[in-house]
């Protein structure tokens, strides 16, 4: 178990399909975690699930497409803990089945708001901090889906390729400031909403989330600090 005793992570997405298991592993790993939500069901859930760790656990609820509610959440995070050691950046969402021909523009623009430009903003807000306190790891969440695109899904393929982009081009930036910037993709994650969508599939092929979590904890860790700018394929047996 690779320890996190008083660090502070910042998980946008916190309480999603992935973020649920990201959030308790950082727990459990013994951090601080700020947790970014929008429906209070789902933080319900959330702080159901993490019990008494709880303690160690902030909730602050934004829209991550916004800049002025990402700048608000950074703030809150550095006025409580002082400084943000992990950014780990889970917002997003998948759309398919709506070829080219037929994509609506507002389509269109909601996946690339909802993958990239919440994963900017953030990202953006984060390095400030971290620039001037000289240390920290950023994860992002780019896909399988935009190495090898699915017929129907081209909005979501180009937002994620644009999430790869902007890792490695972040990484290129800041590369010898001790500030390590890499992204996991993901293939299909084993969350309650991908079985309800597919419940025929075998579910043991998919990627389960705490497997995630363990590769998006150690990307965070020291052992970690040589790995700049990867695009680190889990694709489960899938
Ligand atoms: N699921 C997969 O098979 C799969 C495969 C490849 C890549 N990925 C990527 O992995 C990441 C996590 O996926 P997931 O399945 O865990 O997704 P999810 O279950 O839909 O969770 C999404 C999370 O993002 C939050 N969120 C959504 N829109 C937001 C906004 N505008 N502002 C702030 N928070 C917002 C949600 O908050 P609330 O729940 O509180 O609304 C939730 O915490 C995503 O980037 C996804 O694209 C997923």
């Amino acid at each position: 178990m690779i320890a996190f005793t008083d660090k502070v992570a910042l998980l946008t997405g916190g309480t999603g399909g992935l973020g649920k298991a990201v959030t308790r592993a950082f727990l459990e790993a013994g951090a601080h975690v700020v947790a970014v939500y929008r429906t209070e069901a789902h933080r319900a859930e959330l702080l159901e699930m993490v019990g008494d760790a709880a303690e160690r656990l902030v909730t602050l609820s934004a829209d991550v497409t916004q800049e002025d509610q990402v700048l608000a959440v950074v703030q809150q995070t550095v006025d409580r803990f002082g400084r943000i050691d992990v950014l780990v950046t889970m917002v997003g969402g998948y759309i398919s089945d709506i070829p080219i021909a037929q994509m609506e523009e507002a389509t269109w623009d909601h996946m690339i708001a909802l993958n990239l430009k919440s994963t900017f903003l953030c990202c953006k807000a984060v390095l400030g901090y971290m620039l001037d306190q000289g240390s920290g790891k950023i994860i992002t969440v780019g896909a399988r889906g935009a190495i090898v695109p699915q017929p129907g899904s081209a909005a979501y393929a180009v937002a994620k390729a644009g999430v790869h982009a902007l890792t490695q081009a972040i990484a290129a930036e800041v590369r010898g400031k001790n500030i390590n910037v890499n992204a996991v993709l993901p293939g299909i994650i084993d969350t309650p909403i991908n079985r309800q969508m597919m419940p025929k599939a075998d579910f043991s092929r998919w990627v389960a989330p705490e497997d995630l979590a363990r590769v998006i904890l150690f990307l965070a860790s020291d052992a970690a600090r040589q790995i700049h700018g990867a695009l680190i394929p889990v694709y489960g047996s899938g």
